[in-house]
């Protein structure tokens, strides 16, 4: 899989997702689709297969987080929906990981990519020392908790775009960087706290980008989605 922009479809229902979707119709290239718990929970593994149907690749960010063998026959559902890539939280164990790769895997060696999130962007130095009890900095938290998923088979990490590079000097350059906190340079920030524009995040070594509302709100988001194709996946 090369570079790609992906849209973050946060929208409490399938009407609205699908509504959003169909101005994309005259676009030469079918955006690729994040569906998180928000639309998912709502709108059920049928929105899913939808979205599928329509063309489009999609990413199913539901971050699974539980025992080993729970987490196995969950992904063992979530292979049957035919995504393009699935994540589980890199916090929850080696062990998990690699169950959840073995969910993942079709009888015919098969499986969608695998990504691991590593701490949220929301967490920062003071939640990690406070509330989980982690005493060290929080990139090297990141860094070990890539490593792990690397170590457990995965296929890469959702990160920070800044930490992009430093995730593909530890564990390769195979290994994907996928990275929200995108915006343009003409833009607020939202409440993304560490920020970078398309070109940046290109330029830094992401592989993909998610991009929510700088397209899902923005006035024109069939413009704001081809100004990202082409800062991030077209210019040299
Ligand atoms: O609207 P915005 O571009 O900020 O959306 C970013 C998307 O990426 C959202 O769906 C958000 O949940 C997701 N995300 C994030 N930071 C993370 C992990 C996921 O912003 N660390």
């Amino acid at each position: 899989m090369g570079k790609d922009v992906i849209v973050a479809c946060d929208f409490p229902s399938a009407e609205k997702t699908l509504a959003f979707l169909d101005r994309f119709a005259q676009c030469e290239r079918k955006p690729f689709v994040k569906i998180g718990m928000e639309l998912f929970y709502g709108a059920g593994p049928d929105i899913v297969r939808e979205i599928r149907q329509r063309g489009h690749r999609i990413f199913l960010d539901l971050k699974l987080h539980d025992i080993p063998n729970t987490v196995k026959k969950a992904m063992s559902v979530l292979r049957d929906l035919d995504v393009d890539i699935c994540n589980v939280h890199a916090a929850g164990t080696v062990a998990m990981m690699k169950a959840a790769l073995e969910g993942l895997t079709r009888p015919d060696g098969t499986r969608p990519l695998l990504i691991a999130v590593t701490q949220l962007t929301s967490t920062d130095q003071e939640a990690l020392e406070k509330d989980l009890w982690i005493e060290r900095p929080i990139d090297q938290v990141v860094m070990h908790y890539a490593k792990n998923a690397r170590k457990a088979g995965l296929d890469g990490v959702v990160c920070s775009p800044l930490e992009a590079a430093k995730v593909h000097e530890a564990c390769g350059a195979d290994f994907l960087a996928v990275t929200p906190g995108v915006r343009f340079a003409d833009a607020g920030a939202d409440d993304q706290k560490r920020v970078m524009t398309p070109a940046e995040a290109k330029k830094i070594g992401s592989d993909y980008i998610v991009v929510g509302r700088p397209i899902t709100a923005a006035e024109d988001p069939v413009a704001a989605y081809e100004r990202c194709v082409k800062d991030f996946v077209d210019e040299a």
